[in-house]
């Protein structure tokens, strides 16, 4: 086996960044890199002796400020995101885009409700679900076009329909889970599981979250890919 998945942590915002990896052909993907970890990121990758060829983003980020545009600056990577979301992005996805790194195929299912843009990466055995699902939770959907409706269809009839062994890799996490499975999350959720979506819809609007530190910067920084905004000009 020469492909493998290599989950990276940013303890600031909690955000997993992972970095998928073909060894035979010397190439890298970072999925939801975070712009103060690019250096942590191309040291690895460096190491690894892998050229970065792809980035991709599962949706425009409130809570922290993508290192996509840095990395496609330092290195060439291809930037790869919703095509409703930002859109300073190379490859602009759609659903059922297929996109190869190496001998990896990542599939775009489009999973909105978090976000209107959000995306799920899948490849073979595993899926990348940003911020629809995560472990024992899932994203909130009170801004950024967020809807608690859609996101219980995008979870119930894209996610939960795929394989129960299907290992669910997050965006962040908040409380020590790293990763999860498909059939866990279908049984375990707590805001999901025998949940029908008015119970879900009237969960979700309850929540009462503070607004996410990063708001006001992360969202127009993130889509320009996360160049800095020079504020004024
Ligand atoms: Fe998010």
């Amino acid at each position: 086996m020469t492909t493998f998945v290599r989950q990276l942590f940013d303890a600031e915002s909690s955000t997993f960044t992972y970095l998928l990896g073909d060894r035979a052909a010397g190439v890298a993907a970072l999925i939801d890199p975070v712009r103060e970890q690019v250096e942590r990121d191309l040291t690895l990758v460096a190491q690894l002796g892998l050229r970065l060829t792809h980035v991709f983003d599962t949706h425009v980020h409130a809570d922290h400020v993508t290192g996509a545009g840095e990395l496609r600056a330092r290195v060439g990577a291809r930037t790869h995101a919703s095509a409703i979301g930002a859109p300073c992005v190379d490859v602009p996805l759609h659903d059922g885009d297929v996109v190869t790194v190496g001998a990896i195929a990542l599939t775009t299912l489009a999973t909105p409700g978090h976000t209107d843009d959000g995306i799920t990466l899948a490849m073979a055995g595993a899926v990348f679900t940003g911020d629809t699902l995560l472990v024992r939770g899932c994203g909130r959907s009170d801004f950024q076009n967020g809807d608690a409706g859609a996101l219980y269809d995008s979870v119930t009839t894209r996610l939960f329909a795929l394989p129960d062994a299907t290992i669910v890799y997050p965006g962040h996490d908040y409380r020590g889970h790293t990763a999860s499975t498909i059939g866990e999350e279908r049984a375990h959720n707590p805001r999901l599981a025998g949940r029908s979506r008015d119970e879900f819809i009237a969960l979700m609007a309850n929540l009462a979250l503070p607004p996410p530190r990063k708001l006001a910067e992360a969202v127009p920084a993130n889509r320009a890919c996360g160049q800095p905004i020079v504020q004024g000009a």
